[in-house]
């Protein structure tokens, strides 16, 4: 393993990206004057002893986690414990935790003082490998999700695998889905490197984890940038998520979200067959071959209703008011294109293919893990 850093840029300011391999980067952060660390509970429980050990626990802030607890509520306390602890414009935050801290502490550091710095160490294999990028922040307002925020990239970004070993098998595969999605629309060549790495990385090898990460954030960070208010191009990055939203939705969020996204991702691909813009056999490599082995919570047959798929899948953000569907889809050559025209008949059509093709037999509850 070997340390690497990139930088980001960003009209708001650049931020810079640390993949490491070592937990030095704590001390560093704790030598600085006046900053607050803000940790998950969950991961404040399972790393006090370890690789946190050296923060004082008096002067952690320890985060409740779950979407009802992304709201602003939480985001006066902080303020509160900020204030508590003689906060000032130079003071900084360090958010340790997956994306729900991410959020809640990044709002709060885009809003109190009207901005202050922030880094932010993620958790999660799915905030590490993907959602740490962007400088978007998101609080829920009553049952909106994701309705408040502002943009506030943070400073630094420490991405450190070793905080994953106590990460639950499902989270672990929700991760590993975004990556396999990033690294297909990288192209052909990234997805061959996704295929040599896959088998280890599912086994949670953190070397070969680390090989597929970096790809995977400099793929993300060349949309980013070219897009940073999401006014568009980025909408590619959704790839898998047009029909994978739709099936999340459907399960009641029983199917973690990067699930999702390889389910989306074979979804998109029988459309595009179905389009004559996808030849059958990169159909199949992509489907059978690249993201089986990362497809491990299986939808069952019959589990979710095709028409709860298609009404969620007309909430995407994507779509334009009163046209069709939107899907983002894979081409022959790796080529990626957004369409806004997808009927809701063809979407059935899919669904209907997708089950018959690749949905596992009936059993109990709406998934299950390999
Ligand atoms: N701001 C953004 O750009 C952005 C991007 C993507 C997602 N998000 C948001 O992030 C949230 C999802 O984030 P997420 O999937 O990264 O995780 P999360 O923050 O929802 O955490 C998931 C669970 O894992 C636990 N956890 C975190 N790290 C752990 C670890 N190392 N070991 C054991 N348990 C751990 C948490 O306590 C929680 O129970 C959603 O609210 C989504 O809207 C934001
Ligand atoms: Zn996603």
């Amino acid at each position: 393993m070997t340390a690497t850093s990139f930088r980001v840029s960003s009209r708001l300011s650049d931020y810079t990206v640390h993949l490491l391999d070592e937990a030095s980067f704590l001390r560093d952060l704790v030598e600085r004057e006046h900053r607050v660390f803000v940790v998950d509970e969950n991961v404040w429980g399972h790393h006090r002893d370890g690789i946190l050990a050296g923060l004082d626990p008096e002067q952690v802030l320890v985060l409740p986690i779950g979407e009802e607890t992304k709201v602003l509520a939480t985001v006066e306390w902080l303020y509160d414990r900020m204030m508590d602890r003689g906060s000032k414009r130079n003071t900084l935050a360090v958010a340790i935790g997956g994306g729900i801290t991410q959020d809640l502490v990044g709002f709060m550091a885009s809003t109190i003082f009207r901005g202050i710095q922030w880094v932010f160490v993620p958790t999660t294999l799915l905030a590490q490998s993907d959602g740490c990028l962007g400088g978007k922040t998101s609080l829920n307002y009553r049952h909106f999700k994701n309705l408040l925020g502002t943009f506030h990239p943070p400073n630094d970004i420490i991405v450190y695998t070793p905080f994953l070993d106590s990460l639950s098998d499902t989270e672990y595969a929700s991760g590993m889905g975004e990556i396999v999605k990033t690294m297909v629309l990288g192209g052909e060549e990234t997805t061959r490197a996704l295929l040599f790495d896959l088998e280890a990385a599912m086994a949670r090898d953190h070397g070969a984890l680390m090989r597929l990460l970096e790809p995977c954030l400099v793929i993300k960070k060349g949309f980013i940038e070219a897009d940073e208010f999401d006014t568009g191009y980025r909408h590619i990055l959704n790839y898998g998520h047009c029909y994978g939203h739709g099936v999340e939705a459907a399960s009641d969020f029983a199917i973690p979200h990067g699930q999702c996204v390889l389910i989306g991702m074979i979804m998109a691909g029988i459309t595009a067959r179905r389009r004559g813009v996808l030849a059958e056999e990169l159909r199949r490599f992509i489907a059978e071959e690249v993201v089986d082995p990362a497809y491990v919570v299986r939808l069952r047959k019959s589990a979710v209703d095709h028409a709860k798929v298609i009404e969620a899948m007309k909430w995407d953000k994507k779509r334009k008011e009163g046209g069709q569907l939107a899907l983002i889809m894979l081409m022959d050559g790796y080529e990626m294109v957004e369409v806004q025209d997808l009927s809701e008949n063809e979407a059935l059509e899919t669904l209907e293919e997708f089950e018959e093709t690749y949905a596992e037999a009936a059993g109990e509850g709406v998934a299950f893990l390999r």
